[in-house]
């Protein structure tokens, strides 16, 4: 097995647990937390211990095995593996790559259904383990294809977190960075702080600066006055769910910066793999944005609450950028330009 001790999402040594970095505690500390409990798993997904895409995929994957571990003799085996599947999917409506791992490792199974409970368990195991691998050498084919896209010395705006920590290694909108970081390549990369949840300023300012990349973090607003004074020569961002005709959901403000980059004639990049295009969703209109609390609005990252209470919000976690709006998506099977 090629991961190791500091990956955000791995499989214990025992199978028992799926161990994650906590990522709702950094940049303030690094913890790694098993989870084995349904209900437990189930949290850290809604919120969002375990975030990205990718990353929520390959933790479902392991999560499962580990509930299928503990499915008792006398149960039926594949209705509960039916139920826990279904639970863990209610977690969080819009990363497709979501339902793609449970339904990957359940096929796994059922492709097994006649064979004993061991090897039933041991054809989960693989199965997950292979989302895993699969997604390190995805995310490396994306990040190569888009190294090409820019040139050295540019500055580049990002969305939310798309890195190693959203994935297994690299991550997706912010491989090229960090695997040309490692090519030599010097990027200035500023970082949209991403309100509410500040993936951009706890996760991406954390992955970039650990990486030595020169980079600023700027609130989400800032990004107009620097394109406008032509500091920004690209904006990378991920995808949490892609639809067939080139429309994209990802972090909410992803398509208010698209529209800022189609103004000022900067090319907008979405990076994603290719698990995460869905095939049944015609257009962004049928990608389900998940709604969040209010309080995350109103006071989760702040010292003191910020908003009176009782105010009416509306906390979209997601929006969906038009493909008009898109200059080429980048997928591990090549650059697609809309
Ligand atoms: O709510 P989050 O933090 O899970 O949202 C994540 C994003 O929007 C990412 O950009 C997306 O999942 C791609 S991660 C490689």
């Amino acid at each position: 097995m090629i991961y190791n001790e500091n990956d955000s999402v791995r499989l214990s040594q025992d199978g028992s647990s799926v161990v994650i970095i906590d990522q709702t505690l950094l940049p303030a500390e690094k913890r790694f937390i098993s989870l084995s409990a349904a209900e437990e798993i189930y949290d850290a997904i809604y919120h969002l211990k375990v975030r990205g895409a990718p990353a929520i995929g390959i933790f479902a994957g392991y999560a499962l095995y580990v509930l299928a571990r503990q499915i008792s003799e006398t149960e039926d085996f594949f209705v509960r593996l039916e139920e826990l599947s279904n639970y863990l999917n209610s977690s969080r409506p819009t990363a497709v790559n979501l339902s793609w791992a449970l339904n990957r490792v359940k096929k796994a199974a059922l492709n097994c259904r006649n064979l004993k409970r061991s090897e039933i368990l041991n054809a989960m195991r693989t199965e997950a383990a292979v989302i895993h691998e699969e997604d390190t050498a995805v995310c490396r084919k994306i990040a190569e294809y888009g190294l090409s896209l820019i040139n050295d010395g540019d500055g580049i705006l990002t969305h939310c977190n798309a890195g190693a920590l959203a994935t297994s290694r690299y991550g997706t909108g912010l491989g090229p960075l960090l695997y040309g970081a490692e090519q030599g390549y010097r990027f200035h990369a500023f970082i949209d702080e991403t309100r509410p949840l500040m993936q951009g300023a706890r996760l991406t300012a954390f992955e970039l600066m650990n990486a030595g990349i020169d980079c600023t973090l700027i609130c989400d607003n800032a990004a107009g006055l620097l394109m406008s004074q032509g500091k920004i020569q690209a904006c990378f961002a991920g995808c949490d769910r892609a639809a067939m005709n080139g429309d994209c959901a990802n972090k909410i403000g992803t398509a208010s910066a698209a529209v800022l980059a189609n103004y000022y004639k900067i090319p907008f990049y979405i990076f994603c793999p290719s698990s995460t295009i869905d095939k049944n969703c015609r257009t962004g209109k049928d990608i389900v944005i998940e709604e969040r609390p209010a309080e995350e609005i109103t006071k989760l990252y702040f010292s003191r609450q910020i908003a009176p209470d009782g105010i009416k919000c509306f906390n979209p976690a997601f929006d969906v950028t038009d493909h008009s709006l898109i200059t080429a998506i980048i997928t591990e099977n090549g650059i697609f330009r809309l």
